[in-house]
């Protein structure tokens, strides 16, 4: 029998990716980097324009097929549209990533309830109303990922961010839940957790030097994650090199949570 070495069980040829929250900040780079290693990458987030625009640099870059989506994915009705739209249009799915997120910051007492809502339906809903669209899907086909963004904050706490730390405490759990209905599927799912990264969600903490400050002061490598520091973590667990890698969780925070 022929065996992958251990670098081509790397490899994505042949495989379909569709990335949320794909057109910035995290989900871009991990968009950017599975179409690296070789998938066709279909870029979501509710801003078609930006979407399009991460699909052609990718495209330009790679040399992959991409394909751009316009959705909101905290609404069952939209996600069905979507997945119909992305199977007819670009193909059938072979690895979701669940990345788009939202934070609302603030002390409990002075969130509203939206701001609850917001926060919960973007990071522990929406992945829950995709997976349950392209997970059984990707079954069927004997072959499957689900990447899910955790957060430190599924397993840590910070005052002031309760609807984000219990949506990403939650999707942990999902991650683990899913895990379980598909393990005989083929089909793994697993987390990914980043500390403190320098996207547009953490504007107001990379704009307030004390803040800044405080952060990296909790961080054991003494700085912030840089953005790519994401991609090979994306890339091995999307990967066969994960092939027995299912419900568990990767932290990418320089430390933080091992303290
Ligand atoms: N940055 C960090 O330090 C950090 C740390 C830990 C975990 N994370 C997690 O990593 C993920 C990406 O974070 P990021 O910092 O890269 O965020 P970001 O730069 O603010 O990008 C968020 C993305 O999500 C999309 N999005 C938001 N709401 C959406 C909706 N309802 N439907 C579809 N797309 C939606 C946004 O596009 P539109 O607004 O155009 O829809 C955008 O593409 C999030 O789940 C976040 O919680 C980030």
């Amino acid at each position: 029998m022929s065996q992958k070495t251990v670098m081509d069980s790397f490899r994505l040829e042949g495989r379909r990716v569709l990335v949320t929250g794909g057109s910035k900040g995290l989900g871009r780079v991990i968009a950017g980097a599975l179409a690296e290693a070789g998938a066709d990458v279909a870029v979501v987030s509710r801003t078609l324009s930006e979407c399009q625009a991460a699909a052609q640099e990718i495209a330009a870059a790679t040399g992959r097929k991409t394909a751009a989506f316009a959705a909101d994915v905290t609404q069952a009705a939209e996600v069905e549209r979507l997945a119909a739209e992305v199977e007819e249009t670009f193909g059938p799915i072979d690895i979701l990533v669940n990345n788009a997120g939202i934070n609302v910051r603030g002390a409990s007492h002075e969130l509203a309830e939206s701001d609850w809502d917001a926060v919960i339906n973007i990071n522990l809903k929406a992945p829950f109303l995709c997976a349950r669209i392209f997970g059984p899907r990707m079954g069927a086909r004997g072959w499957g990922r689900v990447l899910n963004m955790g957060s430190i904050l599924s397993v840590i706490a910070l005052p002031g961010r309760a609807p984000y730390a219990s949506a990403k405490a939650g999707l942990l759990n999902l991650t683990r839940v899913l895990a379980l209905e598909w393990a005989g599927q083929g089909v793994t799912v697993n987390a990914l957790c980043p500390g403190p990264f320098a996207t547009e969600m953490n504007l107001p903490l990379l704009n307030d030097p004390e803040k800044y400050s405080a952060f990296v002061a909790k961080i054991p490598m003494g700085r912030w994650g840089e953005l790519h520091e994401v991609a090979g973590a994306a890339v091995f667990l999307a990967s066969d090199a994960a092939s027995f890698v299912t419900g568990s969780a990767l932290f990418i925070d320089g430390g933080w949570t091992a303290q």
